[in-house]
């Protein structure tokens, strides 16, 4: 579940959202790689964690528990599935609001089986009471299940079975640092590389009897946000255009004509990132302005801001976060076809464009 896992599909119209539509959750799954060496790009994070498991697996322990942090659809809930794969272990999957009482914890913890593998999804959004119960279990493999009220209440321990805790999030910080330092190991998973998400591309489009010629992957790469989860997705928009337009196959021509039609731009900024540029450069004459004002001008919410249209304008060095607002840079400017004012307290300097 994600925080938009309540809105409707109708209300998610940009096909760069990074969060998944509902027919996606399944669409996902038959584009999951399956082992750490099918897994694209962050070759940091499939390294160390190589060595965690084969490290585990030499000793014949459970690994370590892991956190992996990073925005949507980077990879969190694929790599909880292939830690899971790789170690011979079975699978449990929950979510932080999923986990209302610490009762709901302890419930999935004692029905641990010895070496499973635990996947916390949204693990930031878990209750408090269920936080601390989550401590000990890391821990010591144990929780105290409390029977009675007051002062004749009792705590009973439950020995669990070793498990290995993969915690995932959106939000690393929001986690409470006596969380985040009882994981053995943190990967934090970054926007992915054009090449990496090419290869996706191509990888998809064979499991899925796409034909695709390598510009056209190359196109569909560039303008995915550095997202694996966007660039299947553009891939699929691309096939439905050219089955209408071409029979099927699909050519550079092609990719572009259809994610022009969708709307995203060679960059891959979609209409949001471009209301939200045009807000700081039109409205607020280039900043600063603070992220909830900015939301009301362009009707979104506050945390879609935050999540999703900020860090990716950010990393094209579009705006910058400053304690004060956000700023449109001149490179931001540009962008959206205007001229960046002269800072230095001259003239403007597209009185002389
Ligand atoms: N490294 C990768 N190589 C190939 N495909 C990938 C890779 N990472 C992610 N994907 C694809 O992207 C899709 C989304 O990945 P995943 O569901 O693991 O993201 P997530 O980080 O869990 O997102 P969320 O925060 O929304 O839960 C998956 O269908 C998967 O096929
Ligand atoms: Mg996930």
């Amino acid at each position: 579940m994600t925080p938009r896992e309540d809105e409707t599909e109708a209300a998610r119209t940009s096909p760069v959202d990074p969060w998944p539509t509902p027919d996606e959750r399944a669409a996902d799954a038959t584009l999951r790689p399956g082992t750490l060496s099918e897994f694209e790009g962050q070759p940091r994070v499939v390294d160390q964690l190589g060595l965690v498991l084969e490290a585990a697996r030499h000793r014949g322990h459970t690994p370590d528990h892991v956190l992996l942090s990073g925005p949507p659809g980077l990879g969190k809930t694929t790599l909880a599935m292939i830690i899971a794969t790789e170690m011979g272990a079975p699978l449990r999957i929950t979510s932080g609001p999923a986990i209302q009482h610490a009762g709901d914890l302890a419930a999935i913890l004692s029905g641990l089986t010895e070496g499973e593998v635990l996947f916390l999804d949204e693990i930031h959004r878990m209750s408090r009471p269920a936080e601390e119960m989550l401590y000990l279990a890391m821990e010591d493999f144990r929780v105290d299940v409390v029977v009675g009220k007051g002062p004749g209440a009792t705590a009973i321990p439950i020995e669990i079975p070793p498990f290995t805790l993969v915690g995932a999030t959106t939000r690393a910080g929001l986690l409470p640092g006596p969380l985040r330092d009882r994981f053995g190991f943190t990967a934090q998973l970054d926007f992915y590389e054009a090449a990496d998400l090419e290869r996706i591309v191509v990888r998809s489009a064979a499991r899925l009897g796409i034909e695709v010629d390598d510009a056209s992957a190359a196109e569909i790469a560039r303008r995915s946000r550095g997202t694996p989860r966007i660039a299947n997705r553009l891939l699929r928009r691309v096939r439905d255009y050219a089955q209408v337009h071409n029979g099927g196959a699909v050519t550079l021509e092609l990719s572009r004509g259809a994610l022009e039609l969708y709307e995203v731009d060679p960059l891959g900024l979609d209409r949001l990132d471009r209301a939200v540029l045009e807000a700081i450069c039109r409205k607020f004459g280039g900043g600063p302005v603070g992220v909830s004002t900015l939301a009301i001008s362009v009707g979104e919410e506050t945390e879609t801001i935050e999540e999703v249209a900020e860090p990716f304008l950010v990393r094209l060095g579009f705006i910058m976060r400053t304690p004060r607002g956000r700023i449109a840079t001149p490179a931001g400017w540009r962008h959206i076809g205007l001229v960046p004012p002269d800072r230095s307290g001259g003239a403007q300097p597209d009185l002389f464009a």
